[in-house]
């Protein structure tokens, strides 16, 4: 297939307010982001009052970080907290121009998700959904307009890597792309065009990373030396350390999707997933999560 050409910027929708769909971490990064990069009011909700409140009170954190660092200033710290509000009242939706998910990984969850809001925004609201590997077409099948959505998938951690994919579906609007586009560069991030194609381009590649990593352990390679073999490269991380970045159960569900789609090509590892569920029952213990494991083995 012809590489298809990047939008016209100038279609691009103005941007004044965006919503943030979750307050969960991936969703208060985004929030953050969005709020230093187009310091416009940004809306964050989620499904009760507790979770909106540690959305909020984590942004804020980061705030004062980045005063105590000296990248803000007090006047723009006080502009931004004054900027970000939190809510379980999905209505505060109907007049953001952008509404981006960061919620559960699951089709159904984001499905549902998009229905409820697109009842509630205007007709020229662009919607965004970070799935990392879902399909995006798939999501916007239950849309009364799926033109408005797009994929924008961003990487862990938000505030620090420079890449977004924008995820182009048939039905997508050259209008959402170019939106999508303009506020990937006004957030300073590089965007690269991806088909709506299982793992769009950066999981494609990384998951052969992880999933080959996790087979070595299926292998009965010990974890530690999977490490050990791999940190002299000097890449930034090693594949088990990235693992615990993304998180157990995003990686083990991104390598699942792959291997459906690409049975021949990638490996759906029964290590992986014991250990996403080991992480998952060790969660609230940070001492005792599988990052104490790779840290070990980097010793
Ligand atoms: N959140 C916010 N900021 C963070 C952060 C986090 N989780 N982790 C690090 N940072 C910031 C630090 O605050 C620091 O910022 P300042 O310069 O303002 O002080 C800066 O990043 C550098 O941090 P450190 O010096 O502590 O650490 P480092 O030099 O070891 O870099 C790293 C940390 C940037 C995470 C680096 O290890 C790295 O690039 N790792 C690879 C990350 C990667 O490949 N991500 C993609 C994951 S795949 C994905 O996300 C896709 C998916 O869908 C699953």
């Amino acid at each position: 297939k012809r590489p298809v050409a990047a939008p016209d910027k100038d279609l691009a929708r103005t941007v004044t307010k965006v919503g943030v769909i979750g307050a969960g971490l991936m969703a208060s990064q985004f929030a953050l982001l969005f709020l230093r990069r187009l310091q416009v009011p940004v809306l964050i909700t989620d499904v009760d009052q507790a979770r909106v409140d540690k959305g909020l009170a984590s942004i804020h954190e980061e705030i004062e970080k980045l005063e105590g660092k000296g990248r803000i200033d007090s006047d723009t710290a006080h502009r931004l907290r004054a900027l970000v509000h939190g809510t379980t009242d999905k209505g505060e939706y109907a007049d953001c121009d952008l509404v981006i998910e960061a919620v559960f990984e699951e089709t159904a969850v984001k499905q549902q998700v998009f229905a409820e809001i697109e009842r509630i925004v205007s007709r020229d609201t662009v919607l965004a959904t970070n799935t990392s590997s879902l399909s995006v077409e798939e999501i916007g099948s239950v849309l009364e307009h799926p033109d408005r959505l797009v994929g924008f998938h961003f990487f862990n951690p938000v505030a620090v890597m420079p890449l977004v994919e924008v995820v182009r579906t048939p039905q997508a609007s050259e209008e959402a792309l170019a939106t999508a586009f303009v506020v990937a560069k006004d957030l300073r991030k590089n965007a690269i065009g991806s088909a709506d194609a299982p793992g769009f381009i950066v999981n494609r590649l990384l998951a052969k990373v992880m999933g080959e990593a996790a087979r070595a352990l299926d292998e009965g390679t010990p974890l530690a030396t999977v490490e050990r073999a791999f940190a002299p490269l000097g890449l930034p991380m090693t594949p088990f350390q990235l693992i615990d970045l993304v998180g157990w159960k995003v990686a083990a569900h991104v390598q699942d999707t792959m291997a459906s789609h690409f049975p021949d090509r990638f490996h759906a590892s029964e290590n992986l997933h014991a250990l996403a569920e080991l992480d998952q029952a060790l969660e609230k213990d940070k001492g005792g999560r599988v990052t104490g494991w790779t840290k070990q083995a980097q010793k």
